[in-house]
């Protein structure tokens, strides 16, 4: 670690809690539902970590989110400790991406990143050539936080991009740099980024199958254990980061099927695939909104479907099943999307139901020039760092993973509203809820919608956290617990909680809410 925040200094040692007036009886209610959660979760339901909300930083960003030894970011600091405090571990960062596969490590190189961009309205560069320095970047983030490195993967022989040549020893030859420069901190590599979307382009012959991609994986993987520890194995790779999965084929490129042609736990500590709830590029007419993506459970349900099949298809194999890349929207974020309150409630609701499932662990993908970002690093086009709404999501699902051990069951399931059930250690303890009615801030506040949550009995005296803001398509006046995140990414504010009443708690149209018995 490098300087001490000073920041840290300025946190309160506890935060007074302060009882809120709960919602007023005058609040217009449209709907119930009674909760009967088990006493226990099914035997079956993965155990998961305090780090379940974790990230992903797009590769050529890493310099901007963490700095350097001399210039470390103390706004990114600051907001990962805001997480460690609640959760009592830092989240997880996989840093990689589409520009990690057009990254060549140059051990000469005295910058530690160049990586122009095209226009000030490209998101991304065309390359990133890296030097020793980059490796700085790894060891700025507060202290136990933990990295997935992304390599690049290209051709073995006579790769003419970026006339790279021998495209194995690069891969060995970054692996060395990273591993040596980021040392416990490392939690493993990822091998290229998205392969699944390859053949046929710049990178691989249209004939590249999955196999050939298993093959090479393999090679790479054993090049690499080799380098480091001469031993043919190591078990320090994340496998695949695929595209979304759309097909169970047994043709098709997914994890079960890469499992199956020879990616194998000597080697896999994790295999990983990606999703989004629907695209900012390449579709033709209308583009996604609020209501046809993110506030439209159905959409996500069906997306999501897959990381069940596939979570339950490589369960028998031991090698843990991560979403290693997700957000909102693809192509980088949709502006009044991707960066309104609206995501962050999608956020709380995809994260727990995803958590039911045999998924592992989840990473939101951020950049700078990104609009999903949980939090702007560095000055980006006249705006000052600060966090996004998404990052509410990320302090209320480190209340709910505070601790680790827990377990989650899905109590409400519907079109715009999702309940779950939380178990700590095996034992119920809370009770999450998401309603996804839209509810914009230009309404008459008074009209707003309320679902009522009836709790079952001895949750009389239950505690309410509420994340809840005047409407869901608006970025400004979140509050999670009547607190907020200020300029310097410091939570403010009165720490306030609602006492359930008579069993009851209301949950808002674009809120949602954690109930703690
Ligand atoms: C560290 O970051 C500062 C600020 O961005 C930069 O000026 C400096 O060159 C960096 N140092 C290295 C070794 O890259
Ligand atoms: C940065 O601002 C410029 C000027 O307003 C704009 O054209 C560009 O699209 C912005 N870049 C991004 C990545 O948002
Ligand atoms: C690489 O190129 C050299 C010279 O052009 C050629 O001899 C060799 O066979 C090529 N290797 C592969 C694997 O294509
Ligand atoms: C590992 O790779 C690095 C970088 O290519 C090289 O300098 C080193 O000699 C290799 N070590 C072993 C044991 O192969
Ligand atoms: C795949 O395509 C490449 C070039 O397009 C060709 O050289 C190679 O022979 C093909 N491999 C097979 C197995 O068909
Ligand atoms: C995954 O397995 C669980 C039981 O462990 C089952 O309830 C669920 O339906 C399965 N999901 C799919 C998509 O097959
Ligand atoms: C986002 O919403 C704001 C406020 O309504 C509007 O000014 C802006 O044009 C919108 N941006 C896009 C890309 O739709
Ligand atoms: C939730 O609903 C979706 C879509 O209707 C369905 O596929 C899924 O199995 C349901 N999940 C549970 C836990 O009932
Ligand atoms: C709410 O805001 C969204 C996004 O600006 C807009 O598309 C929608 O029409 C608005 N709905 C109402 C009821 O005002
Ligand atoms: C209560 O909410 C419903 C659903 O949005 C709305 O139709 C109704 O007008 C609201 N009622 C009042 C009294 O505001
Ligand atoms: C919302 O936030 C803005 C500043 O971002 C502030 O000026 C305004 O008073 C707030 N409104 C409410 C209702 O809290």
């Amino acid at each position: 670690m490098g300087l001490l925040n000073p920041l840290l200094l300025l946190i309160p040692f506890a935060i007074r809690p302060v009882i809120a007036t709960p919602v007023s009886s005058g609040a217009n209610i449209t709907r119930s539902f009674s909760l009967s959660p088990p006493r226990s979760p099914r035997p079956e339901k993965q155990v998961h970590d305090a780090d379940y909300h974790s990230f992903s930083i797009e590769f050529c960003y890493m310099a901007d989110y963490a700095g350097n030894d001399t210039h470390p970011n103390t706004f990114s600091r600051q907001v990962i400790q805001n997480l460690k405090d609640i959760a009592g571990k830092p989240p997880l960062f996989r840093v990689g991406g589409s520009t990690q596969n057009s990254a060549v490590y140059y051990p000469d190189q005295s910058e530690a990143i160049i990586a122009p961009f095209s226009s000030a309205a490209a998101t991304q560069p065309g390359h990133s050539y890296i030097g020793p320095a980059f490796m700085q970047s790894f060891n700025q983030f507060p202290e136990g936080s933990k990295y997935i490195y992304g390599l690049n993967f290209f051709n073995p022989a006579n790769e003419t991009l970026f006339s790279v040549g021998d495209g194995l020893a690069q891969c060995v030859l970054e692996a060395n740099a990273a591993y040596n420069a980021i040392g416990d901190a490392l939690y493993g590599f990822e091998i290229g980024n998205e392969v699944d979307g390859w053949p046929g382009g710049s990178r691989r012959s249209a004939n590249y199958t999955l196999q050939d991609y298993v093959d090479q994986w393999n090679d790479y993987a054993k090049a690499i254990s080799q380098n480091l520890t001469g031993s043919d194995s190591m078990q320090i790779f994340q496998g695949c980061a695929f595209e979304a999965p759309r097909s169970v084929a047994s043709s098709a490129w997914n994890v079960a099927n890469a499992e199956a042609d020879g990616m194998k736990s000597n080697m896999a500590k994790a295999v990983a695939d990606h999703e989004y709830m629907g695209a900012n590029c390449h579709y033709t007419g209308v583009g996604p909104t609020i209501e046809t993506s993110i506030f439209d459970r159905t959409n996500m349900l069906s997306r999501v479907w897959y990381h069940d099949y596939l979570g339950n298809a490589t369960v028998d194999s031991g090698i843990p099943y991560v979403l290693g890349e997700t957000n909102s929207i693809s192509c980088q974020g949709a502006a009044n999307i991707s960066d309104v309150m609206a995501a962050t409630v999608w956020a709380v609701d995809y994260v727990l139901y995803l958590s039911s499932l045999r998924v592992e662990r989840v990473h939101f993908h951020m950049g700078t020039r990104y609009a999903y970002r949980s939090w702007l690093p560095v000055s980006f086009n006249d705006t000052n760092p600060q966090v996004f709404p998404i990052y509410y999501a990320a302090l209320f699902n480190a209340h709910v993973f505070a601790g680790g051990h827990k377990q989650t069951e899905v109590l409400v399931n519907g079109s715009d509203f999702g309940a779950y059930a939380v178990y700590g250690s095996g034992k119920l303890e809370s009770i999450v809820a998401a309603n996804l009615v839209m509810w914009n801030s230009t309404s008459e506040q008074k009209a707003r919608p309320y679902t009522v949550l009836e709790l079952p009995s001895g949750w009389e005296s239950a505690k309410v956290l509420r994340l809840t803001s005047p409407g869901v398509e608006i970025a400004n006046n979140i509050t999670l617990a009547g607190q907020s995140v200020n300029e310097a990414g410091v939570v403010v504010g009165d720490k306030t909680h609602e006492k359930a009443q008579g069993r009851k708690v209301l949950v808002g149209a674009g809120e949602a809410v954690l109930v703690q018995k």
